[in-house]
Order: C-alpha cells, then structure tokens, then sequence
C-alpha cells in the first residue's frame, strides 16, 4: 500500500460487522455483499477470519474466487496456523493483530512486551516471505503506552509490514487524541497508518475523520456501521465526510451508497434508523410546513448544500404528516394527478391535521383518500379484495388464498409463505402480477393495543418501475387482512396515479 493522495477505503463489514451480536450470514449473503463492495469501488474488503471456521475459511476462498477488482484481505492473529488458513484462501492481503494495552496483555494474551514484539517480528517477515501484502494491527492502540506502541510499529515496518493499523478497539479516544496519536506515529514510521474506530461513544466517525487529519491514508469502516458492540465508523457517514468536509477523495462510487446500505440492512437483519444520515428514510424527507415550502421552491434551504439524494442513489421526499403545510398538500397531490383549489386545500389540511392530533399517522394513500372524498373524485379502485382464507399449523406450510375484483376481472390466487401474512401478501402481489412495476418497497408491523386480540397496524411502501412510490396503512386484529388491505390501498394508489396521468 503506496501512500496516495486518495483516502483508501479498508470496508470490514464481513468481519467486525459479522461479529455484531445476532448476526450471522451464510455463504452466498457474504458473496452478495461483496460483490456489492465491488460495485461500491471500496479499496479492499475483509473477506473473513479464515481460521476461525471452516466455514469462514470456505467463505473467504469462494470470494477470493469471484475474482473481484477489489483487493481481498483476510484476520490473522500473529499465529503462523493462522496466516496459513489466509494463505489458504489465497487472499491478496493479510491483516494480523494482537493486543499491545497492559489491560488486554495481561488478561488476554497473557505474555510480556518483549514476547509480543518478538510474535509480531515473525509473523510479520512469515508474511513478508509469501508475497502478500500485510497489514499490522496493535489492538487496542488507543490504550496502549504510546512509547510502546512506536516502538511496535517500528518493529513491524522493519519486518515488512505495508502499513499499520491503529485500533480505538473499545471506542474510547475523542476526535482530538485520535488527531495527535495519529500525528506521533506518523512521524515515529514511514509506512501507511489505518484507523479502526469503533462507536462505543458515538464518536467513531469523528475519531476516523480525525484519524485522517492527523495522517492516516486508510480508514476501516462498515456499512451501516454494523460491528461488535456499539459498531464500526459508518462507510457512508466517513466516505460523505471526508469527502465533502475534509476536501479529501476516495474512489467511491457514491451513487452505489444508498442500495449497499439497503443490502446489508437486509442480510444482516440489522435495521437502520429512520434518521440515520445519508441512508435512513427520513435522511432527506420533510415533513414539516416551513421546511417542505423552502425545500420545494429550493432543497438547499434545509438540506446540506453539497448533497443531493441522487448523488448516493436515495431519493427526496414531502412526508404527510399532521406538521405539514399547504405547500406540501399541494405538492404531494400535484404528483397524484390531483389539484385542489383554495378552499379545498384548506379543507384536506384542516383533516389531516384533525387526524394527527389524534396521534394517528398519515400515509399518502390516507391523504389521497381524504383529498379524493373531499373533491368528490374517488378513482375507480384497480383491486377490490373479496376473501381472504389462511391455513397454517406445525406440521402444514402456511398458505393463502386470496379472492379479489382485479380491473374488472374476479380472480384468486393461493401461495404458500413463510407464515400467514407472507403468504397472503405472495398471494395478493400474484393477483396483480399483470402490473409487475410494482414492488413491495418496506412492510412494517406495529402492535396498537396490548394482548392476543391487539390491534396492528400495518404500513407499507410500493413503487413503481419509474421510482414513485406511496405508502399505505390499514388496520385491524386480523394482521393478515391488514396486510392485504394496506399492499391493496398501495398498490390502487399507484395505478391511481397512472390512470390519471394517462
Ligand atoms: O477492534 C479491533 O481492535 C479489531 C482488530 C482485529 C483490528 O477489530
Ligand atoms: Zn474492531
């Protein structure tokens, strides 16, 4: 690893961010996941830690083999087994570490400074002498004697090492230690310094951000900043910043950003929050009357200037909700193919309003509802749904049969599911399959009331080929007629939309 002008992006989502507590992925969610590290264009992925398992180590060499332009780097600890499993899996690069703090030799390692030295000598020129590149870790740097942690670098530089790593392995140095630490060591070697932040204090983006200020050529992140207890710096959030806060490149492809995130959200089963920057549904949707006018005449008013959402591959969004002004009503029809006049829009505002003082929530499917009765111009429904039956026990795979008028047209449709509710809701795309541009986007459940005969809510997002998407709710103590109901009101919503734009 030369030293470059380009920040590197080390991404360790399939090894720190596979050690998040729950997760698990199997073999073809991590050749997904860094196939999609290819497109993003990060510069080298941590495939794995090859001597843990058999399975991790058949996992680093099936993405070794998928001979990706990225290069593919596998965890060792300075054990010679180890770097031979990584030798294995013919990986391009490998990242041996062990701890150096009082605290972790003492109650981990259980070995001296001189006899950690010695181990990192060794495995360092084990590495050297089988061509492949190598990158030293001293876990737990942050907390560890700063004159040591020199002096180990030093050690590793002389033995071979391509660059080194500098761990805050409990997430505990702030932005301007990181910045300093960072600054010493630069000075005490001549090889490339990484940074490995983790959050513990919510600090890790800012400590890698630092960490480059201060020096540092290469970052360790994940996406989502999934990875062991509070997580890793955020790929996207450290990548956005660098970029457009510290005037530094990377060789991101950022329009790549949003859809990786969405990935590794779903094969991690590690949800994002709604707010989470960048890629969190809310990261550029407004819903509030003041904001929407601004951003509709201008989305620099209350968006960071140097972004737009396409920029990373999100999108824009005017949210109906009980803060919202004429603006956005208006706004938010127009789209629909809807345009009240004066009195009318005061009139669907007055109601929405009415609505989310009640504590309900507004989708767009409701606005438009209200907008429609309102303006007397109820669209003739595409799906009318007429029955639904569900069959589920131990030993019988859930199934569904949905009856509905579809365009004029009685048909039914039955499908075997995970449970109830996916099966219902496999049945009821079928029904609608004649119009295969829209997708199920995001299907979210919420207990209402408390015990066995609570009432759910159900909301939902569809989108069409072109990107457009409305999201609808329904509720009712039957969560399987729920979800039908909303994916319904969706999905006519939709075709809504299209028929009045024809
Ligand atoms: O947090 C840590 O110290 C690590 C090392 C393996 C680099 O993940
Ligand atoms: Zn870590």
């Amino acid at each position: 690893m030369a030293k470059s002008s380009k920040i590197r992006i080390f991404d360790t989502t399939l090894r720190d961010g596979e050690q998040t507590p729950g997760v698990s992925l199997t073999l073809e969610d991590k050749v997904q996941i860094a196939n999609k590290l290819d497109e993003l264009n990060v510069d080298v992925i941590e495939a794995g830690f090859p001597a843990s398992s058999e399975g991790e180590l058949k996992a680093v060499k099936r993405i070794v083999e998928e001979d990706l332009d990225i290069e593919v780097c596998g965890l060792a600890r300075t054990k010679k087994e180890d770097v031979d499993s990584c030798l294995e899996a013919d990986v391009d690069m490998i990242h041996t570490f062990v701890s150096t703090s009082d605290i972790q030799l003492k109650h981990t390692i259980e070995k001296s400074k001189e006899e950690v030295k010695k181990s990192v000598e060794d495995i360092v020129s084990y590495i050297n002498s089988h061509n492949v590149r190598c990158l030293f870790s001293a876990m737990d740097a942050t907390r560890t004697d700063q004159e040591f942690l020199k002096d180990i670098f030093s050690v590793a530089q002389k033995a071979g090492a391509d660059a080194v790593n500098v761990p805050d392995t409990v997430g505990v140095v702030s932005p301007k230690e990181m910045e300093e630490l960072i600054a010493k060591i630069d000075k005490a070697i001549d090889i490339p310094i990484d940074v490995h932040c983790h959050n513990d204090f919510g600090l890790a983006v800012a400590n890698t951000l630092f960490g480059v200020e201060g020096g540092a050529q290469q970052v360790q992140v994940t996406i989502n900043g999934v990875g062991e207890r509070a997580g890793n710096a955020s790929l996207q959030q450290t990548v956005m910043g660098l970029e457009y806060l510290f005037d530094k490149k990377t060789n991101i492809n950022k329009k790549k950003l949003y859809e990786t995130s969405k990935l590794v959200e779903r094969l991690s089963g590690i949800q994002i929050l709604p707010n989470e920057p960048f890629v969190g549904n809310n990261a550029f949707s407004h819903e509030s009357g003041i904001h929407a006018q601004g951003v509709i005449s201008d989305s620099k008013t209350f968006e960071p200037d140097m972004i737009e959402p396409k920029m990373i591959g999100h999108k824009r969004k005017l949210v109906p909700g009980k803060h919202m002004g004429k603006h956005s009503v208006k706004e938010i029809l127009k789209n629909a193919g809807l345009e009240p006049n004066k009195e009318e829009l005061k009139e669907i505002l007055d109601r929405v309003k009415e609505i989310g003082d009640k504590g309900k929530r507004i989708t767009e499917a409701d606005l438009y509802t209200i907008a429609e009765v309102i303006l007397g111009s109820e669209a003739e429904k595409l799906i009318d749904l007429e029955e639904i039956a569900v069959m589920t026990g131990n030993k019988v795979t859930p199934t569904a049969s949905v009856e509905a008028n579809v365009d004029g047209e009685k048909k039914r449709a039955s499908k075997t599911g995970v449970g109830p509710v996916d099966a219902a809701i496999k049945a009821t795309q079928s029904l609608v399959s004649n119009f295969p541009e829209i997708k199920l986007k995001s299907f979210k459940v919420e207990a209402i009331t408390g015990g066995s005969d609570a009432l759910a809510e159900i909301i939902i997002e569809v989108e069409d080929k072109q990107g457009r998407s409305v999201s609808a709710k329904s509720e009712s103590e039957d969560i399987v007629k729920a979800s039908v109901e909303a994916l319904i009101s969706g999905v006519n919503m939709l075709m809504a939309e299209k028929r009045r734009e024809k």
